[in-house]
């Protein structure tokens, strides 16, 4: 697949001729120097953005032919993403947060509620469950986003750069945390990182510079990636996406709320 951002007199060409298959219950790296295409490349296989070539293809479905509303779905019920930033919703507890991708939908709220607290447990943070979001540490917090991402139960599980701002305790814990969900669930995970600890805790890495694969390696133990912050434009623009998906939450939850008063 290939991405080009911006207007045709100065294209940027974020992706060029990727092309990799990741099988199901796989743990893959997706590593390369900032500005290299890895958040394009998530956001792409997330359908957060569309491609400008190429084909992306889940569970055997290619999803370019879906429409918004079938790609809304399966992005729900099939994938879970964890980002750098938790980007929960402070006025909520640890709970409610990790209920709220579920939320879509005409799910039972007791159910839901039931299979939080069982996800809030799997990632160690059960006593928490009825904190306020702020009143976390930033390592519980990115359990909590894991937690959250993954109330559905999907088959893959995208992150970027879950461990970025964390300091090295805690992103070895989170690490050995996604490591062993991954292996228990046997769910799909895709984890861009520049740091060497997640990327040697992975199956496979598959390197990207500038738009392109530069090779894949089976053994990543000896990996040497060097650690810069990573805020891009394109990170953002998720969040954007994110926190407007949140805000849609908000209102419902808000009508909801109303319904039961
Ligand atoms: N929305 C956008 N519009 C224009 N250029 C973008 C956009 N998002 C990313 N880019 C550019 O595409 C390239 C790859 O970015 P990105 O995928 O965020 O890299 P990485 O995650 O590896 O740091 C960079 O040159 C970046 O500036
Ligand atoms: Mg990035």
């Amino acid at each position: 697949m290939g991405r080009i951002y911006g207007d045709p007199n100065s294209p940027v060409e974020a992706l060029r001729g990727v092309s990799f298959t990741v099988d199901h219950g796989e743990m893959v790296a997706i590593a390369g120097p900032s500005g290299s295409g890895k958040s394009t490349l998530l956001n792409l296989i997330g359908m957060l953005d569309a491609p400008s070539s190429g084909r992306i293809v889940i569970n055997g479905i290619d999803v370019g032919g879906l429409s918004e509303d079938e790609k809304a779905v399966m992005r729900n019920e099939e994938i879970g993403f964890i980002f750098q930033f938790s980007n929960l919703i402070p006025e909520l507890t640890a709970l409610e947060n990790v209920m709220l991708p579920g939320m879509i939908g005409k799910k039972n709220g007791f159910d839901l509620r039931k299979k939080a607290i069982d996800r809030l447990t799997q990632v160690g943070l059960s006593s928490k469950a009825r904190s306020g979001a702020s009143t976390l540490s930033g390592g519980e917090m990115q359990r909590v986003a894991i937690a959250r991402s993954l109330i559905n139960d999907p088959s893959l599980v995208l992150a970027d750069e879950p461990t970025g701002n964390l300091d090295s305790k805690n992103s070895e814990e989170l690490i050995n945390l996604m490591r062993d969900l991954n292996k228990k669930n046997n769910q799909t995970f895709a984890i861009i990182s520049h740091d060497h600890k997640i990327v040697a805790k992975c199956d496979r890495v598959i390197r990207i510079r500038d738009g392109m694969i530069e090779d894949q390696e089976d053994d990543v133990g000896s990996s040497d990636v060097t650690s810069t912050g990573d805020k891009s434009l394109n990170d953002k623009k998720t969040l954007e996406k994110l926190r407007e998906e949140n805000k849609i939450l908000r209102t419902r939850l808000g009508k909801l709320e109303q319904k039961r008063r």
